[in-house]
């Protein structure tokens, strides 16, 4: 019988997408917390036809050229800023992502944020748990309302579209957003939201939401300059990558209450935050788990598995970031 072909799982996952992996191919399971270093990484690639990988490994020509095996690369992720996708289609590596199936999770935690960002959720809890709390008081903790107030959503794929949703038909927000194309009017009109210029986004927003992928273009899309355009009682909420907020001048805008509070689930060279950040009472932090129900970090963990096996086994992977 002839030997099955060899691939690489980055990290820990669900061991019954191992199990799901093994009838097609030798498995070498990278099963541990750890990050491979790109040396590791390019050393356990030799020979491997195929890769799953997490947004913490960068995949690029230069991998591809090292690991000439190579034919796919299967990311546990919808994003993919960690692949030089033009890069792995000039090396004939096919690359793919999780799409779909986590939408309406993701969306669910843009909310919780939102409304934590919003109502000061963490702020009040570390207060009591300090043992600062001894009476009540009207304007303790007072925050900014939710419902009837305007969502700006800046990225309208189909995260941003759950949560317009979310927004327009459970909290009877008014929904804005701005995307470098518009959607069509039947999809406006399923998520009540209107297009707008990034500036009458950032103008009129009391809670702006950032769901935009990651590039060069989109690098520092929420600066400085942005943070000032907006309303000194807006929130800002980042559940799409690190980098495309200037973490820094953000920071500085809280510490001098220029925009109210943040939410930031990303960061600009995660796992590293920002120093200022960790100093501010008016942002809640969480380490990139927009994602992480079990239900749905396992149906991406399959998803990238079933495209190693389309692919490999039967010639069409399921979601494709590009062709062979
Ligand atoms: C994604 O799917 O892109 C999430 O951010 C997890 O990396």
């Amino acid at each position: 019988m002839a030997a099955k072909p060899a691939i690489l799982v980055s990290r820990k996952i669900f061991p019954d997408v191992v199990e799901h992996l093994r009838p097609h191919f030798e498995v070498d399971h990278n099963d541990t917390d750890g990050v491979l270093t790109p040396d590791q990484l390019i050393e356990r690639l030799q020979g491997k036809v195929g890769a799953m990988t997490t947004g913490s490994e960068r995949i690029d020509g230069a991998v591809a050229a090292a690991c000439p095996a190579l034919r796919i690369v299967a990311n546990i992720a919808v994003g993919y800023n960690n692949f030089d996708v033009p890069a792995l289609s000039a090396a004939g590596v096919v690359a793919t992502n999780t799409p779909d199936v986590l939408t309406e999770t993701t969306a669910d935690f843009g909310f919780a944020l939102l409304m934590a960002t919003a109502r000061r959720l963490t702020e009040s809890e570390h207060f009591l748990r300090a043992g600062q709390w001894n009476r009540w008081a009207l304007d303790m903790f007072a925050g900014a309302e939710v419902h009837g107030s305007t969502l700006g959503i800046l990225g309208m794929g189909r995260i941003g579209q759950a949560i317009a949703r979310r927004g327009a038909l459970g909290f009877g927000m008014k929904v804005i957003y701005h995307n470098r194309s518009r959607l069509d009017a039947a999809t406006e009109a399923a998520c009540k939201a209107t297009y707008v210029d990034k500036a009458t986004l950032l103008r009129e927003a009391d809670h702006l939401i950032l769901v935009l992928p990651y590039s060069a273009s989109s690098h520092h899309a929420i600066g400085a300059a942005e943070i000032a355009q907006m309303k000194p009682t807006a929130t800002l909420i980042n559940i799409a990558r690190g980098g495309i907020v200037d973490d820094a001048a953000l920071a500085q805008a809280l510490k001098e209450r220029r925009i109210a509070a943040a939410g930031l689930d990303v960061f600009e060279g995660e796992p590293r935050v920002h120093p200022d950040l960790l100093t501010v009472p008016n942002v809640v932090l969480t380490p990139h788990i927009a994602s992480a129900t079990i239900q749905t970090r396992r149906a991406m963990a399959m998803l990238a598995a079933d495209n190693l096996i389309d692919y490999l086994v039967k010639g069409q992977p399921r979601t494709p970031l590009n062709a062979e």
